[in-house]
């Protein structure tokens, strides 16, 4: 089960779909919004397309949903890299918005990323049944808000001066929130669309944003700056409270790893049709980017 040539071809269609959807917006934001856009690995709209296709829902109505997550992930990034949050110049082997053109421009052309992508679910083409649509929505809604990306992201800076460490418990509600919140979303996204459960896939999600995030955190450490195409080795330095500060990067792999399984197994009443979500899974821990 070869994951890259799907991958890819994600790649390509969100892109063209983020160009249709965001190409319309003018001056210095727009043009931001676009480049805020563009690259990254994709696997959120991913996750969407793999979890839509698993319940035959049509390609083009997961395609909105799936550049939806990517423009609300683009914008968590653009804010940040911003001088207040990780202060970063770099990110996806290119200067970051404020550097590229100023922070003004990055703070708009994240609010303006988020709410492009409430427009896009809300839109008719993304699903006829408006209460598909408003369900979407408000979870995305909560999943990126004060309850979700917002309080992880808070408690990350936070815990930036905190005077004692985190506990595991702590850290692992904290990057919940941070990251898993924004990816739990795709996966949910694909049985939304298709009114129907998810048979695993809450569990499926939860591990895998977990996981996710301490590949992140892991690569901080060990990974290679060029091909991350992002500054590494700034967690230490900036005191953030991550599964590596607590249990080393031994006990943060032997985590990953644990939680990799976790996921895999979530996915058996799947069978087969799931082969490719448990690949999502493994790249997770893998990946050098
Ligand atoms: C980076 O996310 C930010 C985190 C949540 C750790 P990704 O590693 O998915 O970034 P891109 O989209 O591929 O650039
Ligand atoms: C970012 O986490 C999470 C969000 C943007 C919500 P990090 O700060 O670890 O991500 P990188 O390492 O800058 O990509
Ligand atoms: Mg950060
Ligand atoms: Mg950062
Ligand atoms: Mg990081």
């Amino acid at each position: 089960m070869s994951l890259r040539p799907a991958l890819e071809t994600a790649q390509r269609e969100v892109q063209a779909a983020l160009d249709d959807l965001l190409g319309g917006f003018e001056g210095p934001v727009g043009e931001a919004m676009r480049y805020a856009s563009q690259g990254g690995k994709r696997l959120r709209a991913f996750l969407v397309l793999e979890t839509a296709a698993l319940h035959d829902v049509p390609r083009s109505r997961a395609l909105r949903a799936a550049a939806a997550i990517e423009c609300v992930h683009a914008y968590s990034l653009v804010h940040d890299d911003l001088p207040c949050m990780d202060d970063d110049d770099l990110r996806r082997g290119r200067p970051t918005v404020h550097r590229r053109w100023d922070e003004a421009t990055a703070v708009l052309a994240g609010d303006a990323l988020l709410t492009a992508a409430f427009e896009i679910l809300a839109d008719p083409a993304t699903h006829p049944d408006a209460a598909v649509r408003i369900g979407l929505v408000a979870a995305l809604a909560r999943d990126a808000g004060a309850a979700g990306m917002v309080l992880g992201q808070a408690q990350d800076i936070a815990a930036e001066s905190a005077g004692a460490p985190l506990s595991l418990e702590a850290i692992t509600a904290l990057q919940r929130l941070k990251t898993g919140r924004l990816l739990e979303w795709p996966c949910l996204a694909g049985p939304a669309l298709a009114k129907t459960r998810p048979e695993g896939l809450d569990v499926y999600a939860r591990a895998l944003g977990l996981a996710f995030q301490i590949a992140d955190d892991l690569l901080d450490v060990e990974g290679d700056a060029a091909a991350a195409g992002k500054a590494l080795g700034k967690d230490a330095a900036a005191n953030k409270a991550t599964f590596v500060s607590l249990l080393g990067t031994q006990g943060a792999r032997a985590r990953a790893e644990a939680l990799v399984a976790e996921a895999e197994a979530a996915l058996l009443p799947y069978g087969d049709r799931a082969a490719r979500l448990r690949a999502v899974a493994r790249y997770m821990v893998t990946r050098d980017r």
